[in-house]
């Protein structure tokens, strides 16, 4: 994937855009863990430029992003395409005032922004709580560069405490799980259990109309062989791991500060998103 770089970050951003600050702190407002994430939104859309067809991720965190991406779009013109990874995002993009395009309709895209599950010092990633793993891989795998925003709880250093989502065809889904129990027997990993994803008394549905299994691994040991391996048991759409596709993780933290890491020349940034109450970007996000 091509690299982009790090430009400096400012000390303060009010989140009006108009060039002053308000007395109203929303530290105070949000929890730390909201706030965590907002600021790392509110720091990724700095990497979107006028023009560029954008993946939208989804997600808690990512919700933040369209939000602050839709108020760049309606209040200081920016021009964006969006491509959105699940249904729930699509819509929240369209409220927010940004243009929907299909992956189709926009062939390729320049950037993604998405949260994550889990990021090791790789940043390969888990991703799929929310159940648009397929669609998030394949609009992240469709761009030039993935900015991963997050809080700094998500990292760890092996990946797998977070059970790992595996979407999978309805049919035969019973036998899909047990040939992949089966298959986690002889691989580097510390659990070997899993269970089908529930909504309710059904069971979940993605937008795809398929299913999710939650692997319970506890400890990966060689996430690129997993990866591999479990896309070859039929059944198997795809995983939630994400190895070699994010180039870029933006950490917030509760406390308004925000670190910038480039996964492709190890460069690391660190800085501060002072913020202001100036409009509806702070109200229920319904995620
Ligand atoms: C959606 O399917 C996931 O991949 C999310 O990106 C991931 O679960 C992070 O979600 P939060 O930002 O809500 O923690």
């Amino acid at each position: 994937m091509r690299r982009i770089s790090i430009s400096p970050l400012a000390a303060t951003l009010p989140i009006s855009g108009q060039g002053q600050e308000m007395e109203t702190d929303m530290a105070g407002a949000l929890s730390p863990i909201d706030t965590a994430k907002f600021v790392a939104a509110k720091r990724a859309v700095e990497f979107v430029q006028d023009g560029m067809r954008v993946g939208l991720g989804t997600g808690s965190t990512a919700a933040w992003m369209v939000r602050c991406l839709g108020e760049l779009v309606r209040e200081d013109g920016l021009r964006i395409t969006g491509v959105p990874t699940s249904t729930r995002t699509a819509e929240l993009a369209r409220q927010c005032g940004i243009k929907v395009v299909s992956l189709d309709e926009a062939k390729w895209l320049d950037l993604t922004i998405d949260g994550a599950d889990e990021f090791d010092d790789d940043m390969n990633l888990i991703k799929g709580g929310g159940g648009a793993l397929l669609m998030e891989k394949i609009v992240a795998t469709a761009s030039d560069q993935m900015i991963v925003i997050t809080d700094a709880a998500k990292q760890v250093a092996q990946l797998g405490a977070f059970p790992l989502p595996i979407e999978v065809i309805p049919f035969g889904w019973q036998t899909t799980k047990a040939l992949v129990e089966e298959m986690l027997v002889s691989l580097d990993v510390l659990g070997q259990t899993s269970s089908l994803r529930m909504n309710g008394e059904r069971p979940f549905l993605t937008d795809e109309g398929n299913y999710i299994v939650d692997l319970h691994l506890n400890r990966i040991g060689n996430a690129r062989q997993l990866a591999m391996v479990l896309n070859q048991v039929p059944g198997v759409v795809e995983n939630g791991l994400f190895i070699d596709i994010c180039d870029i993780v933006v950490i917030g933290h509760g406390d308004g500060r925000v670190e910038v890491r480039d996964a492709n020349t190890g460069a690391v940034e660190e800085g501060r998103i002072d913020f202001v109450d100036s409009d509806n970007i702070f109200a229920d996000l319904g995620d």
